[in-house]
């Protein structure tokens, strides 16, 4: 009976010591050792589940962004964890997660403008908030963002954000990757919604990619030429902007990014910016 519950307890979930400790010792040393004696098989079988999905989201790679006839509007984040990092050693791609969370209040609500598969919204936004409204205005994207990412705190709507974007306050708006998909007089528009939803404590992150000698997706609208160029436009609404660059080079692209914080209230790294970091799961 006690060796059928530890057993089931193991399978269940990750054995801990309480589990093992209630068997004799002598079942306790000879279940450790046997379960041991599995691991290099187990990672072998990683290993090569590893490098099924790598191929697996490369071919993805190829199909819709060297193939397609026009590129995807969006980019679906598992090909860089499944593929692209292992390939480039890039972890450029995580910044603006890390960024974004960072400037998040503990428990807020979110609005992540412009979601496209919902992939930052669930793996770098979810535990921190207590609800985030995600919108993208591509069908496709959201259909993706809904069969992927599940979580109860977490709702994808599909609406265009300079008529639809969902009313209510926020202590937080993501604008990621999508700034420059807008006209320069419909970025003064939906800055002008973001702030009415934020009001004075709220806080915009977001970012965007610096100008190339060619446009660097043909669905751009406006592409931000500096960090000048970008503080310019957020700063009309408010009080507070901090821009700040990275630049990347990989097998694939060199890329020159602006990450952008807006808000009337104090913005992460200032002296006076009160927000501990913390996460945790439910
Ligand atoms: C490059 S993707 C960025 C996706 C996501 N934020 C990220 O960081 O991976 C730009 C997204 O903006 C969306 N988009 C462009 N114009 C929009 C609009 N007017 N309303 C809602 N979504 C829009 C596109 O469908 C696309 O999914």
């Amino acid at each position: 009976m006690l060796v059928t519950r530890t057993a089931v307890a193991c399978l269940l979930r990750a054995p801990n010591n309480e589990d093992l400790n209630e068997l004799p010792k002598f079942l306790k040393d000879n279940i450790r050792r046997a379960i041991w004696w599995f691991r290099p098989f187990v990672k072998m079988m990683n290993r090569l589940l590893r490098a099924l999905t790598f191929w697996g989201h490369w071919l993805q790679f190829q199909v819709e962004w060297r193939f397609a006839p026009h590129p995807p509007e969006w980019f679906d984040h598992t090909i860089d964890q499944h593929w692209r990092w292992d390939f480039t050693r890039n972890p450029m791609s995580w910044e603006r997660g890390v960024f974004g969370a960072l400037a998040m209040k503990q428990g807020g609500r979110v609005l992540d403008l412009c979601c496209g598969g919902g992939f930052f919204s669930y793996h770098f936004y979810s535990l921190r908030a207590s609800k985030i409204i995600a919108v993208d205005f591509d069908p496709l994207a959201t259909r993706h963002a809904t069969k992927n990412f599940k979580a109860a705190n977490l709702e994808f709507r599909c609406a265009d954000i300079r008529t639809g974007m969902p009313e209510g306050s926020f202590d937080n708006v993501v604008w990621d990757a999508a700034i420059e998909h807008f006209t320069e007089q419909e970025i003064a528009d939906v800055l002008r919604q973001i702030k009415q939803r934020l009001g004075a404590t709220g806080i915009l992150t977001g970012y965007t990619i610096v100008e190339r000698d060619e446009k660097s997706h043909p669905d751009h609208e406006y592409e931000f030429k500096s960090k000048a160029d970008l503080a310019r436009i957020l700063t009309g609404n408010f009080g507070n902007i901090r821009v700040f660059e990275t630049k990347w080079s990989d097998p694939l692209e060199e890329r020159h990014n602006l990450y952008f914080y807006a808000s009337d209230a104090a913005l992460p790294f200032e002296s006076d910016w009160t927000q501990r970091f913390e996460v945790t799961s439910s």
